[in-house]
């Protein structure tokens, strides 16, 4: 079921974009009706992105996301719309109408249930063969029986078509078994089971749902893990393997890994905080998720060459949330379940303890790299030190920081100041030039979805001015004359520009609620690019006609290209040659 127009009206009339953003993002400086924060969803430092209380749309001028309050809603959430939608409507009391959720939600229930379907059909090939491969797998790796169960780990049996079978038993179809990328499509068009001879561990969000699945090879072999492919549940940029128990630990701080194995190993052990993510670098979507359940995050990368770079990056994210940050140092072992079973969960709580805080960690590891008995050494060691205590935001930290390295140099703390604030300075600039660089029209013209981007720029250009002056005033529809939507070079903009047409046809008033519903997050995405573009009514007509004229003469190439290539073609089939 679709929901009402009016219910979604209302639904946006009580949920203004600028007081549920304000719930996420520490909206400062105005500028017009826009205000500007920190983007949620890239990392930076100073603020591209913006809420405008009139027109009702986020917009971020550094990454380009942007959209109305339920876009807005479904990316800071991770929700789907009508999930999204409730959510809104629950945070304003409304009563959701009867009978809601749409086709997509349905498809995300039925999906649900396959899973956890296919998460027990492995559970029980594990436990039918207590003494085969997968159990004798776990043996070795001192995975314990109930911790399987915990986890819910399974054994995906060698065989093409187990898992196959035995859904389609329960009433599971072979598309929706593709779908959720159980099953892969032979080159006879036949399917067969994805995961074979793996042992299995279920990837479960907070809400509980499977919505996943890793599976590792049982001992060597390549590739080591198989990974569910991105599905309407599974997106492992916004998931973290074990958040779901993890939210629920006392600790006070998660354990952030690399590994699957590090993650079960150490829970056994009684970190019940440990969390990894799901074979990538953490993502800043994932640093936000973990910001809302912590305040402190324990690094234990892997002891590699790998693990320190990974730190690296994800401190540098991690940073930019209010979260403080420790790092591990697993001296000994390769990584945090090696260690436990070399040295002892005890030993391991010490290291925890013993952890240090970031920057302490990252002087230290300058400090491995320079011998500050040289001068030219203990030069570049203070140049490096000040970047990164000039990375702190706060200035309280930056002091002590700043002290901290003129008792390891000798050098005076006010000459290190000095120098932290040059930094500071330098890297203020750079970012401001930078964002005038990515605000700039001409590079800011491609949408960000490769997908989508504009193969005829100039008509592109003025098919944005179209949609721009239709949203300004959805009466001009009647005043001027407008080109029909399939004389425009991009389909994406063709089809927002038939919603805006429909809208002003249908009624004469501009900024209807209801956009999200009718387009796709990626379309109102450009569409909010387009509304946060500087727009005049100012010779509307005038320039309705312009752009119209661009966008016909453009068209008039592209055939025109199109009948060259055409006849290039004839020719080469007829005789054998390109002219
Ligand atoms: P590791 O190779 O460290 O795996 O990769 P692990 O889970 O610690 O396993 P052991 O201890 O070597 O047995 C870390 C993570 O990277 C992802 C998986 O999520 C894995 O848990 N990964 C690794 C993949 O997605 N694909 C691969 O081929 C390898
Ligand atoms: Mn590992």
């Amino acid at each position: 079921m679709r929901f009402s127009d009016e219910f979604l009206k209302e639904l946006m009339d009580r949920n203004d974009i600028e007081e549920v953003v304000s719930e996420y993002v520490n909206l400062g400086r105005t500028s017009g009706s826009n205000r500007f924060g920190l983007c949620p969803f890239h990392s930076e430092k100073t603020p591209s992105f913006s809420v405008n209380r009139d027109k009702q749309i986020f917009y971020c001028f550094g990454c380009h996301k942007g959209g109305d309050v339920i876009n807005f809603i479904m990316s800071i959430e991770n929700l789907s719309f009508p999930e999204a939608v409730e959510f809104l409507a629950k945070r304003v009391n409304m009563e959701m109408p009867a009978d809601s959720g749409d086709k997509e939600d349905g498809r995300r229930k039925r999906m649900a249930a396959l899973n956890r379907a296919a998460a027990l059909y492995f559970y029980k090939c594990l436990c039918r063969d207590p003494s085969g491969p997968a159990a004798g797998y776990m043996e070795k790796r001192k995975i314990r029986p109930e911790t399987a169960v915990h986890f819910g780990l399974g054994y995906a049996p060698d065989s093409w078509d187990g898992l196959r079978n035995a859904m389609r038993e329960k009433g599971f179809h072979d598309s929706e078994m593709y779908a959720a990328g159980l099953v892969r499509k032979g080159k006879n068009g036949s399917y067969y089971d994805t995961f074979r001879g793996r042992l299995m561990f279920p990837v479960i969000d907070v809400r509980g749902t499977v919505i996943g699945f890793s599976g590792r090879v049982l001992g060597d072999g390549e590739p080591k893990y198989m990974n569910s492919p991105e599905t309407l549940l599974y997106n492992k940029r916004k998931n973290l393997y074990a958040l779901n128990f993890a939210r629920q630990s006392k600790k006070g701080y998660i354990l952030l890994c690399e590994g699957n194995v590090d993650v079960v190993s150490l829970h056994q052990a009684g970190f019940d905080s440990a969390v990894a993510t799901l074979g990538t670098a953490l993502t800043p979507e994932q640093a936000r998720l973990l910001s809302r359940y912590t305040s402190e995050i324990v690094l234990a990368y892997d002891n590699d060459g790998a693990g320190i770079r990974a730190s690296q990056r994800a401190i540098g994210i991690l940073e930019q949330l209010q979260v403080q940050v420790r790092v591990l140092q697993l001296q000994g072992a390769k990584d945090p379940d090696e260690y436990i079973q070399k040295f002892g969960a005890a030993s391991f709580e010490n290291r925890i303890h013993a952890s240090e805080d970031q920057m302490d960690y990252q002087l230290q590891r300058l400090l491995d790299r320079c011998d500050l008995r040289q001068d030219d050494q203990k030069i570049a060691f203070v140049r490096q030190a000040a970047s990164l205590v000039a990375s702190q935001p706060g200035a309280v930290e930056r002091e002590v920081y700043a002290m901290r390295v003129a008792s390891l140099t000798g050098i005076k703390q006010e000459i290190i100041m000095k120098a932290v604030e040059q930094t500071r300075r330098r890297k203020e600039n750079g970012l401001r030039r930078q964002k005038e660089k990515e605000t700039h029209p001409a590079r800011a013209i491609q949408p960000r979805n490769r997908d989508l981007q504009y193969t005829d720029p100039r008509s592109a250009a003025a098919e944005e001015g179209l949609i721009r002056l239709l949203s300004l005033d959805a009466a001009l529809e009647k005043e001027a004359e407008f080109p029909a939507p399939e004389e425009f070079s991009s389909p994406v903009l063709q089809h927002i520009y038939t919603i805006l047409l429909e809208e002003a046809r249908d009624s004469d008033q501009t900024g209807s609620g209801v956009r999200s519903a009718l387009l796709s997050p990626d379309e109102m995405e450009i569409l909010a690019g387009i509304l946060q573009k500087p727009g005049s009514l100012q010779n509307a007509r005038q320039a309705v006609a312009d752009y119209t004229r661009v966008i016909r003469e453009q068209k008039k190439i592209r055939e025109g290209t199109d009948d060259l290539r055409a006849l290039a073609q004839e020719m080469k089939d007829k005789k054998g040659y390109q002219p």
